[in-house]
């Protein structure tokens, strides 16, 4: 028999891992909510031309990364290696722009492809979750947004998170910007990577991202955008900055970060979460000018971010974040003996439909093996009951934590169930 292994790079998620993804997810949302946005869905494939001018064509993403194929019809598609593209192509073809309030504040979650080398942190199918909001341009949202990311890292527990900003400029800044730095990288240039050489004439911007060591090596003293920004780009950075000075975002100016795709202007930024492994960004963003106009869109703005799930998930179990993340059960039932492990099945049923999450075992066996179930199920409370005591309606329900045990009438178990049981969200509140 042939036996069959995953394809490098990607996950299997389950257990404790995806718990954990659940909700590390919902934290997410939940403050994505807090922020006025609203839930997007875009296909996970889409013509390759789409993200050949959305996320640009010389960018390691578009140009080494992306896994494209012919479909049945001819057509070249891609799976989605970024949402960002596809989020404004889907602005731009449903006309939301025309028929929304402005900004449209788009979050999502979802699986990404990336034919990178996979490592610690690096994987070929990942998972993002990210927002967009787009249609209005402003410095406040520029800042409101990293803010939304700074907080949504606070909110999971993390406390060391800094952010690097720098601003790419506008497009006056950048062409000015492009020239010095195929200035200083001309002489040099012989000595890179091919990428580079070829990319000198392309997009100069993109050698300062490049990752050869002997080409970073190089970009480190290259020109900073920063000596390039026209006033009103200077300005426009530092009311950002002022902002989020206010709003007590620690940031730190960092004028090398460029980012790997070509549609952004203005603020980029990245956050990594200090601790003992290196996972890499957990998340980068930033504002754009003229996506939707590269896409057949009106020239609207946008900025955004989004967060690589898994890098998340690892720093969140390294810091020890993760330990109530499996909610467990309510209710272990543990009949005892051949009428009672009958019944058991019309109880536990009841016990569900009153709301609380609860589980039998499938087979009857001892008491003792019962307890062993409960316990790796994560359950709270046990009703055990026997062939006599089922036969007098009775039941003893024991509070596996704090090891009481109280007698209740079955024939009113909805009522018993709702004085003695606290449930998880019961006991969060309480604490
Ligand atoms: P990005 O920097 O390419 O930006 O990806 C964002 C995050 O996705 C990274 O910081 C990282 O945490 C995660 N990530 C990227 N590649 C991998 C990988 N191979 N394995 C695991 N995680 C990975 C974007 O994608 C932009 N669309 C973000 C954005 C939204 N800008 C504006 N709006």
């Amino acid at each position: 028999m042939p036996t069959y292994q995953k394809v490098k790079g990607t996950m299997d998620v389950f257990g404790h891992y995806a718990r954990v993804k659940e909700k590390v997810s919902n934290v997410l949302k939940a403050m994505a909510e807090l922020y006025a946005y609203s839930p997007f869905e875009t296909p996970m494939m889409e013509s390759t031309d789409l993200f050949q001018r959305g996320s640009g064509e010389t960018t390691d993403i578009v140009e080494k990364q992306m896994y494209t194929f012919l479909d049945k019809g001819g057509r070249s598609l891609t799976l989605r290696p970024e949402y960002t593209a596809g989020v404004a192509r889907a602005i731009v073809e449903n006309k939301l722009y025309a028929t929304s309030d402005l900004p449209i504040k788009a979050y999502y979650e979802g699986p990404l492809f990336r034919y990178e080398r996979p490592g610690l942190g690096r994987y070929r199918q990942f998972t993002q979750f990210g927002v967009e909001c787009v249609g209005e341009d402003s410095a406040w949202l520029d800042a409101e947004t990293l803010l939304l990311a700074v907080e949504s890292l606070y909110f999971l527990g993390f406390r060391k998170v800094k952010a690097k900003i720098n601003s790419l400029g506008g497009k006056a800044s950048r062409d000015a910007y492009r020239k010095a730095l195929v200035e200083y990288f001309r002489p040099h240039v012989d000595k890179m990577c091919q990428d580079c050489q070829r990319r000198i004439d392309t997009n100069p911007l993109r050698l300062l991202d490049c990752k050869v060591p002997g080409d970073k090596e190089i970009a480190k003293d290259a020109p900073s955008i920063l000596d390039y920004l026209v006033d009103e780009d200077r300005e426009r950075f530092e009311k950002v900055k002022a902002y989020l000075t206010m709003l007590g975002v620690d940031f730190e100016v960092d004028s090398g970060l460029v980012r790997g795709l070509d549609y952004y202007s203005g603020l980029v930024f990245e956050i990594s979460i200090a601790g003992e492994k290196d996972y890499g960004a957990v998340l980068g963003g930033g504002h754009y000018d003229d996506l939707l106009g590269e896409l057949g869109g009106p020239s609207l703005p946008g900025v955004g971010f989004a967060i690589g799930i898994e890098r998340l998930i690892a720093s969140y179990c390294d810091e020890g974040l993760d330990k109530d993340a499996d909610p467990g059960l309510d209710v272990y039932l543990m009949p005892i003996g051949k009428e009672a492990f009958d019944a058991a099945f019309t109880l536990l049923v009841e016990t569900r439909l009153n709301g609380y999450s609860a589980e039998m075992p499938a087979k009857e066996g001892k008491l003792n093996s019962y307890f062993k179930k409960a316990e790796r199920a994560g359950a709270r409370y046990a009703l055990i009951f026997g062939d006599e005591e089922l036969k007098a309606g009775k039941a003893q329900l024991k509070d596996l934590n704090k090891k009481e045990q109280i007698e209740i009438d079955l024939t009113d178990l909805e009522h018993e169930l709702e004085k003695h049981i606290e449930t998880e969200g019961e006991h969060d509140d309480h604490e």
